[in-house]
């Protein structure tokens, strides 16, 4: 069956979410999408964002949010501590839930944890003054930890991890470890306070979501375009809070060059091509849209860096 997921997975959005428009509810790692349908049905009065790192679970939530004919419901794929950065607007978001994210308890691990590093500042940053963030959890010292760095950043009033509540909505992964008889804790932080000195550091770095495509004169006909870009292989660039590596490089459908990429922006993997055409003596370079990458600057870096190696060549 074909599901057109339309504007439920917007392909990139075009201007972060705004509280103008609307309240706005946010989930984390939404898994199967029933706490979104849950929250969607619930507060028929927001609009609903899902942020979650599985395609599958994009597919699988999208299905549901279009079968439930669900309109305030939106899905974001990739990294919520990348998302929440760029996708909403500052003090758009009236709560933010994430049910049992995975703890990632080894040490060398902790980096993967969406808790990780500034995301209590971020989440202040994004929050509305009064939002509220609302934690599930099976795991005491994850819930015990995610409460100490909520009282140390400031800004908000937090609960301390409460045992074994009911919850209006029970989600998979809750019910699967309720059913093996462990615990589930759960924590509220409320934000208490207008922005600060230091979330305006947060906002400098924001830069807005736009298509990212250069265009470069073709000046000499003795460089082929292939062996140009071919050059690219093996390279990498790096800059503040991103990396990004030239991988393979195949020939499209219409004859166009396709550049593999990876990129790391702050940990937020992805991989796309950027598309290489020539068009009357002109040579442009963008983000192949079938890979649809979000434009972080790792990603912008990348067509930049393309097209300064490539206008040296040809
Ligand atoms: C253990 S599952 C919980 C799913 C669901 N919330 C539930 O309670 O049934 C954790 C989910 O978080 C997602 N996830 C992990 N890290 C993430 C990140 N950095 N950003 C967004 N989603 C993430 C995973 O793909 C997975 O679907």
């Amino acid at each position: 069956m074909y599901w057109n997921f339309g504007e439920i997975v917007p392909p990139q959005p075009a201007k972060p979410f705004s509280a103008k428009s609307g309240r706005i509810v946010a989930e984390i790692g939404f898994g199967n999408g029933e706490f979104l349908q849950y929250l969607a049905e619930s507060r028929t009065d927001a609009l609903v964002v899902g942020m979650e790192i599985s395609q599958w679970c994009i597919t699988k939530a999208a299905r549901r949010s279009l079968a439930m004919r669900a309109g305030n419901v939106r899905l974001l794929h990739g990294d919520a501590r990348y998302l929440l950065k760029y996708a909403f607007e500052p003090e758009s978001i009236s709560e933010v839930f994430m049910n049992f994210p995975c703890p990632w308890p080894k040490k060398r691990h902790e980096g993967r944890r969406v808790t990780h590093g500034c995301f209590v500042r971020l989440l202040r940053s994004r929050l509305a003054e009064g939002g509220a963030f609302n934690l599930a959890t099976d795991v005491d010292w994850y819930a015990e930890a995610s409460a100490k760095v909520f009282s140390e950043t400031g800004g908000f009033a937090a609960s301390m991890p409460e045992r074994g509540g009911t919850r209006d909505y029970a989600t998979k992964y809750e019910r699967k470890w309720r059913a093996m008889g462990r615990d589930i804790y759960t924590l509220r932080a409320v934000k208490t306070s207008l922005a600060t000195e230091g979330e305006k550091i947060v906002e400098e770095e924001i830069l807005p979501i736009e298509e990212e495509e250069a265009e470069i004169p073709r000046a000499t006909d003795a460089c082929d375009l292939r062996v140009a870009a071919a050059a690219l292989k093996g390279e990498n660039i790096e800059g503040s809070g991103y990396i990004a590596a030239f991988r393979d490089i195949f020939t499209g459908e219409r004859g166009e060059l396709l550049v593999k990429v990876i990129s790391t922006d702050e940990g937020f993997e992805q991989h796309f091509y950027l598309r290489i055409r020539e068009n009357n003596g002109r040579i442009q370079i963008s983000s192949d849209a079938v890979g649809r990458p979000y434009h972080t600057p790792g990603v912008r870096a990348a067509v930049r860096h393309a097209a300064k190696r490539l206008s040296m060549a040809v």
